[in-house]
């Protein structure tokens, strides 16, 4: 069995815009604008992970071209792909084949981490959907839309995804642990799940599979997962640096954002978040250290050094205060 067939956050992931949860404001505006599919403009769509960007563009490629959607979708992600002219290459060799078979109206190109561009391989991008856009649309999906450049904004028809609150989330937990036949401890166990991860609804789904492996979800199970979640070790990481132990809260950085993937801006997030559960004698000066490092990488400068230098930065405040 592969492994995309025992992970529950593709097992459970909506096929349909019905079996979609929340974010019922893209869903409203969305349904209006599938009912003229053939007028359908460029879409953007933005906001943090897990709450079901991808999941949406492919159940709008299913709505509009049937079940042969995949024959007629390129689905690229910008930030693997190198450089905007394998982008163009591989859209031209795509939208080539415009042959126009009954029912299907246009090519679908869905462009994920479309916020990781340059702004040049934007200003092209630009291009290649003005000169594709006779028999293509485009989904540009992004984490934040003030990564996108104003031109192809004005281009598309925006959809800000919001974190799920832990209504929605609780209510999908629930659903999914029935059709698993879980057993459980109580309805709490779910609270703990969302709590531990915020609305990000791959993450909690993620969660669930990982505390049931035990058979059983209690609540123990469930810490005993969040433990190692992302979060989790980025608290670790925090607190190392707070300690002064810079060493190990530089290399297990490193080892998070190399190994595991974590984005950077993910990890002063997070950081931020951790200050809330311990004790900081210089609160104050820690968040404007992490505010701080937040606007350099914004500006582009190279992520591992400047989390490094953070982290430094941080384990001197130990050393000055004892
Ligand atoms: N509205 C929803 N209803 C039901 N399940 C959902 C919904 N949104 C997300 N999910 C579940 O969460 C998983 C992750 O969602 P998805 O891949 O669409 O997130 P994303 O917004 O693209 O995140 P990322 O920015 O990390 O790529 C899906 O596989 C699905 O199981
Ligand atoms: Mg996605």
């Amino acid at each position: 069995m592969p492994l995309s067939e025992m992970m529950w956050v593709e097992k459970y992931r909506p096929a349909t815009m019905a079996e979609l949860v929340d974010q019922e404001s893209v869903k409203q505006r969305l349904q209006a604008l599938l009912q003229k599919k053939e007028q359908l403009p460029h879409l953007l769509f933005a906001g943090p992970p897990g709450s079901g960007k991808t999941t949406t563009a492919a159940i709008i490629a299913r709505y509009i071209l049937g079940e042969p959607w995949h024959d007629y979708t390129l689905s690229l992600n910008a930030s693997d792909e190198r450089g905007i002219d394998v982008v163009r290459e591989r859209i031209k060799t795509f939208a080539r084949f415009a042959d126009r078979r009954e029912g299907v109206p246009y090519r679908l190109v869905i462009l994920d981490e479309s916020d990781e561009m340059t702004s040049d391989g934007q200003t092209a991008l630009r291009r290649i959907m003005e000169e594709n856009s006779a028999h293509t649309r485009f989904i540009l999906i992004c984490n934040y839309s003030s990564g996108i450049i104003e031109p192809l904004q004005s281009r598309c028809a925006i959809f800000r995804f919001q974190r799920y609150g832990e209504g929605p989330v609780v209510e999908h937990l629930k659903a999914i642990a029935k059709k698993e036949k879980l057993e459980h401890s109580g309805d709490s166990v779910f609270g703990a799940i969302y709590e531990a991860t915020q609305g990000d609804l791959r993450q909690a789904i993620n969660m669930l599979q990982a505390a049931s492996a035990t058979g059983e979800i209690t609540l123990d199970s469930v810490r005993s997962v969040t433990g190692a979640t992302v979060k989790g070790r980025v608290a670790d990481i925090m607190s190392a640096a707070l300690d002064g132990d810079f060493e190990a809260a530089r290399s297990k950085m490193v080892e998070l954002t190399r190994v595991y993937g974590v984005p950077e801006r993910d990890f002063l997030k997070y950081a931020n978040e951790s200050l809330g559960g311990i004790k900081v004698p210089d609160l104050g000066k820690v968040i404007s250290i992490l505010a701080e490092y937040d606007f350099r990488l914004v500006q582009g400068s190279q992520p591992e050094l400047q989390l490094t230098a953070m982290l430094a930065q941080i384990s001197s405040l130990k050393e000055k205060a004892s």
